[in-house]
């Protein structure tokens, strides 16, 4: 199969489209040929050789795909065939092998019919991590919740899905992306230090997305470290804030936001924000470094 992938790590123009071996889909997996892929700041992370975990290479990059299921793993129980459009995530061991003509998923939704193939392909990790979020501070109707970081992947995503529980949203951006932030739903605030003085009223709860050193500030404006959760700041534990980690951290996932998303979607109340999408997985990954980020950068395969 034809795949973007790099064989050593660098910047962008590592990346090329070569051909690779098929995965196949293991237990409870099932394989899509894909349509679009997502950006993420783990695949950029990967790919300058800077993961966490050892990466073998050539290495695809690209956590999030949507397409059409070719081929269902053993005791897959949701009742997916081949044929269905689905929208998913790869397995969080591998990291990586969506931008390729086939991916294994780990976790999927069915992708609703008039749902573009761009927004289902963006969608998956950032809907999970965003629910699981979401979840751990209990936002729900009549919440005041403070997004820092909302212009983002995880951020719009999050802010979208606070909006649909009924929350009241606040979201932090950069000045040139306060419209940005303000067409999701949110009520914009410039992003950076002395976010009290710019915090109109009272806020229950707060989401770090952006680890941008706001804790302290967040803490204070909640008034209590357990009404913050940081994605993205290891230094949370000395603020007494959660640094959700995920399925990895053994956490409840937020999986079950998947299908949440598409029944949203069908519905008119919820939608992907996506930036730009791309047929060079270079130019992606090149504008992703370069932000500023309004939503989800794409790359579309097999178009
Ligand atoms: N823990 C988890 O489970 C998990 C899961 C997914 C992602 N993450 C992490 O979460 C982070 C965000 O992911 P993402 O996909 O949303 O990334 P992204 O799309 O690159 O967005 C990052 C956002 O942070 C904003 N930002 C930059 N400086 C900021 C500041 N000082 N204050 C507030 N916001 C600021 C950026 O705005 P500008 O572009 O305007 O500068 C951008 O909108 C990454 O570190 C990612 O690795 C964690």
């Amino acid at each position: 199969m034809f795949a973007v992938r790099f064989e050593r790590f660098g910047p962008p123009e590592v990346l090329s489209v070569g051909e690779l071996p098929q995965p196949h889909a293991g237990p409870g997996q099932v394989r899509v040929r894909v349509r679009a892929a997502g950006v993420s700041p783990v695949d950029l992370a990967i790919r300058a050789g800077r993961a966490r975990s050892p990466i073998a290479l050539p290495h695809i990059p690209g956590v999030d795909a949507a397409g059409v299921v070719d081929e269902v793993g053993p005791g897959v129980e949701d009742g997916v065939s081949v044929g269905d459009e689905v929208f998913g995530a790869v397995d969080a061991a591998r990291l990586g092998g969506a931008t390729a003509e086939f991916a294994v998923l780990a976790f999927w939704a069915r992708k609703p019919p008039s749902m573009p193939w761009e927004q289902a392909g963006a969608a998956a990790s950032g809907v999970e991590t965003a629910t699981r979020a979401l979840d751990l501070l209990d936002v729900r109707a009549g919440t005041t919740l403070l997004v820092d970081g909302a212009s983002g992947g995880v951020g719009s995503l999050a802010v979208g899905l606070a909006l649909a529980r009924g929350a009241r949203v606040l979201g932090t951006a950069a000045p040139g992306n306060q419209e940005f932030v303000e067409s999701l739903g949110a009520t914009p605030i410039p992003y950076g230090p002395g976010l009290r003085a710019r915090v109109p009223g009272r806020v229950d709860v707060a989401l770090d997305v952006a680890g941008k050193g706001s804790l302290p500030e967040l803490v204070e404006l909640t008034g209590s470290p357990s009404s913050v959760v940081t994605l993205a700041d290891s230094s949370g534990p000395r603020h007494g804030v959660r640094v959700s980690v995920g399925a990895l951290g053994g956490e409840p996932d937020g999986r079950h936001g998947l299908a949440a998303a598409a029944a949203l979607f069908e519905r008119g109340r919820f939608r992907v924000p996506v930036q730009e999408v791309f047929e060079d997985a270079v130019a992606a990954h090149t504008a992703a470094e370069r932000g500023p980020r309004r939503g989800k950068l794409v790359v579309a395969v097999n178009v």
